[in-house]
């Protein structure tokens, strides 16, 4: 019977790879080559039920003697290697050795100040909304009341994917997107990337993280901004901080002011970080231009709102003293680690 040499086979093989068993290791695939359920010897039980009633009886009672004695040998090997290997180094592992402590993460600078900003205005009922990174012109100028002959819509100043898609310049395209999707009230801040052709250096980079503001409903006036920014810095910066409008120009809101606060290295008195004047530029603001809820389709006799921008790696350079903003996207964990 071929099946009986099979088995004959089978032993001496076992006998071969078992002689060869330095360790654990070896030692569990010899068991499962042949003993597993896809090994050696259930491959011929397998096929045992197409032979005669005589020929089962014999092979049967000597595959299950090889299991047998396949089992009794792994066991005693096993007990062997275990024996020798705690009594000494065999594989040259001291366990008594302390381990390697993993390093824990801690949170990027960045998303701290993010979620801080974040966390600021959702406890002023604002909500968050998100929109997308590469968009059409319309969204990111035209509906914003830029017109095309506007600097920032020149290829120096934005990045083109294609004629018709570039990347976002600023997170007021959301303005659009959220006015478009949904009706008044509307209290929403919107975190995100934006990207500026800019050449890097200690304060400029060619992506960056901004906080915008929307709010508009009946009757919103322009000290509802001041009321909300002057909260903002307060709860972001402390509460001795003073703040300050200054008028300014932007395209979608009018009228529009930049923010600034008191320096917050110096209290105002004037110093490196300021420039000498004591105060800090942090955002832009204003009423939202008539003409960008046209653009939406809202009723301007009815709605007023406001709009603010910020950039987040300026607050977090602020917050943390941080003088150079490359160091927010060059992974080193020198300076990401203190920041637990
Ligand atoms: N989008 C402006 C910028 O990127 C900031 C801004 C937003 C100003 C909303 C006013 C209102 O500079």
């Amino acid at each position: 019977m071929d099946i009986l040499k099979d088995l004959e086979a089978i032993k001496e093989n076992f006998k071969t790879e078992y002689e060869k068993c330095g360790c654990m290791l070896q030692l569990e695939n010899v068991r499962t080559a042949f003993l597993g359920r896809k090994g050696e010897l259930n491959n011929i039980l397998k096929n045992i039920s197409s032979l005669s009633v005589d020929e089962k009886r014999v092979i049967g009672k000597q595959a299950n003697m090889l299991k047998n004695e396949f089992s009794v040998r792994l066991r005693e090997l096993k007990e062997a290697l275990m024996d020798s290997q705690s009594s000494d180094e065999t594989h040259g592992i001291d366990v008594t050795l302390p381990g390697i402590r993993p390093r824990i993460g801690t949170t990027h600078p960045l998303t701290k100040t993010l979620s801080r900003i974040n966390n600021i205005f959702i406890s002023m009922g604002f909500r968050i909304a998100e929109g997308r990174e590469i968009e059409t012109e319309f969204y990111n100028f035209e509906a914003l009341n830029i017109p095309l002959d506007h600097p920032s819509r020149d290829a120096f100043d934005t990045f083109y994917v294609d004629e018709k898609y570039l990347l976002r310049s600023h997170t007021s395209n959301v303005q659009i997107h959220v006015m478009e999707d949904r009706k008044p009230p509307i209290q929403v801040i919107m975190p995100g990337r934006v990207y500026r052709p800019d050449a890097v250096d200690a304060t400029h980079s060619f992506m960056f993280h901004q906080v915008e503001g929307l709010m508009v409903d009946k009757d919103i006036s322009f000290s509802d901004l001041k009321g909300v920014l002057l909260y903002f810095c307060k709860s972001m910066f402390g509460e001795d901080i003073k703040m300050r409008l200054r008028p300014h120009f932007f395209p979608f809101t009018e009228p529009s002011a930049e923010v600034d606060i008191s320096c917050i290295m110096c209290k105002g008195k004037g110093c490196r970080v300021c420039s000498g004047n004591g105060w800090l530029e942090i955002l832009g603001a204003g009423m939202v231009n008539p003409k960008v809820f046209e653009a939406v389709g809202y009723d301007t006799d009815r709605y007023t709102g406001f709009a603010f921008g910020m950039g987040a790696e300026r607050i977090a350079m602020l917050l943390y003293g941080i003088e150079d903003i490359r160091l927010f996207y060059e992974n080193d964990i020198r300076f990401l680690g203190q920041f637990a």
